[in-house]
């Protein structure tokens, strides 16, 4: 017996099959949101009965942005509690959860019992996402990896002014037309969302275990500058942008 988890992300479609008997995913994927979330989750499913038999679905849960699209799911959740109670079944401990997907950015407050108790999102602002990486990663001609190891090397702080991603991109042409490195900018906006993020956090009392979540939560600098600023220790777990479709089949 299994139940299904679906997140329809601003950008990535994510499912999750999970073994209701030994309380393990039996099936996780994601691909791109596309055009059509609908036919994002027919994709993941047909891929999902290739590993498992999902006529053993007996219930399901959608979340994400894109929920309301999706009609065939027995449950409809927030993005807030789904993440929690992904996070909590990868990190039993944790009480501080930060989502970073493509559009927007959530930081999650929940109780020694993994109940959520407050929460602060923007989405009002692409320069705390994933958007802003993925501008630099095409402005730098580099992947979204490869960004995260250029970062690493820079070997001068510099400062980004700019709060909105379109002006944050001139901003950077204008530093390498100035001869700045690759490197050194890359680290630039890593810190500069990172500082974002750190700021979001003040508005509500954000305590360890911290995890961080969603696909940007991939980037490997971007959590050495939080854990940096946060002073804290951040958990990731090997597929961060899966939490939330997690926490939808466990609380389908
Ligand atoms: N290797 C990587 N390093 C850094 N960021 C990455 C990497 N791979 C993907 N991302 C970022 O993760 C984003 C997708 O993450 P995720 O699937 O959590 O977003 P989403 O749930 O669709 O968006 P939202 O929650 O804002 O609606 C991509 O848009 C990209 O910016
Ligand atoms: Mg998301």
């Amino acid at each position: 017996m299994y139940s299904l988890g679906i997140d329809i992300g601003s950008r990535n479609t994510k499912i999750v099959i999970w073994d209701l008997i030994r309380k393990e995913i039996a099936f996780q994927a994601y691909q791109s949101t596309e055009v059509s979330a609908v036919q994002a989750v027919e994709k993941l499913l047909q891929l999902g009965a290739q590993h498992c038999d999902i006529s053993k679905i007996t219930k399901s849960c959608v979340t994400g942005y894109g929920r309301k699209l999706y009609r065939n799911a027995d449950k409809v959740l927030s993005e807030i509690v789904c993440h929690a109670a992904g996070c909590s079944q990868l990190f039993p401990d944790t009480r501080t959860v930060i989502d970073i997907g493509g559009q927007d950015s959530k930081i999650i407050a929940l109780d020694s019992r993994a109940t959520v108790v407050d929460f602060v999102m923007n989405d009002k602002c692409a320069a705390g996402t994933g958007r802003f990486l993925e501008m630099t990663a095409l402005r730098l001609e580099c992947s979204l990896d490869e960004l995260s190891a250029l970062a690493e090397r820079c070997d001068r702080e510099l400062q980004l002014n700019s709060t909105c991603v379109v002006f944050a991109e001139s901003e950077i042409i204008g530093l390498l037309a100035e001869g700045n490195s690759p490197q050194n900018i890359a680290h630039a906006v890593y810190m500069s969302i990172a500082k974002r993020i750190y700021a979001q956090m003040a508005g509500l009392k954000a305590i360890p275990t911290l995890v961080f979540t969603g696909g940007v939560a991939k980037s490997l600098h971007l959590k050495i500058c939080l854990q940096k600023l946060l002073n804290s220790e951040i958990k990731v777990a090997f597929e961060p942008e899966i939490s939330g479709a997690l926490g939808a089949a466990i609380l389908a």
